[in-house]
């Protein structure tokens, strides 16, 4: 069975994700790249831009036999390290960085962005769609988004959009299946601004707190300026930058 899709345009591969899904045409693994999203989505209903044939637009259909809802913080963060180690197993020079939960980030800018659009039934996940925007072969970004840096940027070299699909869906897959929290570590090694006092916006309000690390519950531990410490899921807070 192919285990790769890919597609010259499409609106989105999470979109296309979806309807294979519903017409029963997908399986566990199932991957789709497109070289071109004319309506890519991304975190929190915004649309998601990038520069046709440059970016790297994937979607990986994960289907978790019966695990609960309470696996969902997880999913996601094994997802980001998955694609930070493929990265630095392709180029060991570039120092990635993970902002919790599953931004990666390069030399204090975002490099790639993960949606992910889960179906859950009876407190079990269905399917996970996860869909990965990368910053690949871009040469500039323009001013409306100086928080963006590309491989290419980072590397000085073109890389091949395929080759990328490829070993990232394949470590995706590997850490989706990695037992427990042995990957915990190696995440906790990789949280960007940990140790360090970033801004956020928790509940309408702007604090200044120390980046701890994430709790077993996948909640990221916040140490604020009163020296009380607070754990905090993704919709609970806002990063400033
Ligand atoms: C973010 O907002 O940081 C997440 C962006 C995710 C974009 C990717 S591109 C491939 C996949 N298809 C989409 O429509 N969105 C995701």
């Amino acid at each position: 069975m192919e285990t790769l899709r890919t597609y010259e345009i499409i609106d989105s591969t999470n979109l296309e994700a979806a309807r294979l899904l519903a017409a029963g045409k997908a399986f566990h693994g199932l991957t789709i790249l497109a070289y071109h999203q004319t309506n890519g989505r991304g975190q929190l209903g915004r649309d998601w831009y990038a520069e046709p044939g440059k970016h790297l637009a994937m979607s990986v259909i994960l289907q978790p036999s019966h695990a609960p809802v309470s696996q969902l913080p997880f999913i996601s963060m094994k997802v980001s390290l998955a694609i930070a180690k493929a990265l630095q197993l392709t180029d060991p020079i570039i120092g990635l960085k993970i902002k919790w939960p599953n931004d990666i980030y390069a030399e204090d800018k975002k490099l790639a962005g993960i949606l992910i659009e889960n179906s859950l039934q009876s407190g079990k996940i269905q399917h996970s769609i996860i869909g990965i925007g990368m910053n690949v072969n871009e040469e500039y970004f323009s001013s409306d988004i100086p928080n963006a840096i590309s491989l290419r940027m980072l590397t000085s070299m073109e890389h091949e959009l395929l080759h990328l699909c490829k070993i990232i869906r394949n470590s995706v897959l590997e850490f989706f299946h990695a037992p427990g929290q042995d990957w915990k570590d190696e995440y906790d090694q990789m949280i960007f601004r940990r140790n360090e006092v970033s801004t956020f916006n928790i509940e309408g309000k702007i604090i200044k707190a120390v980046v701890q690390g994430v709790d077993s519950e996948g909640k990221i531990m916040l140490l604020d300026e009163q020296g009380e410490s607070k754990s905090y899921f993704s919709h609970e807070i806002k990063w400033i930058l």
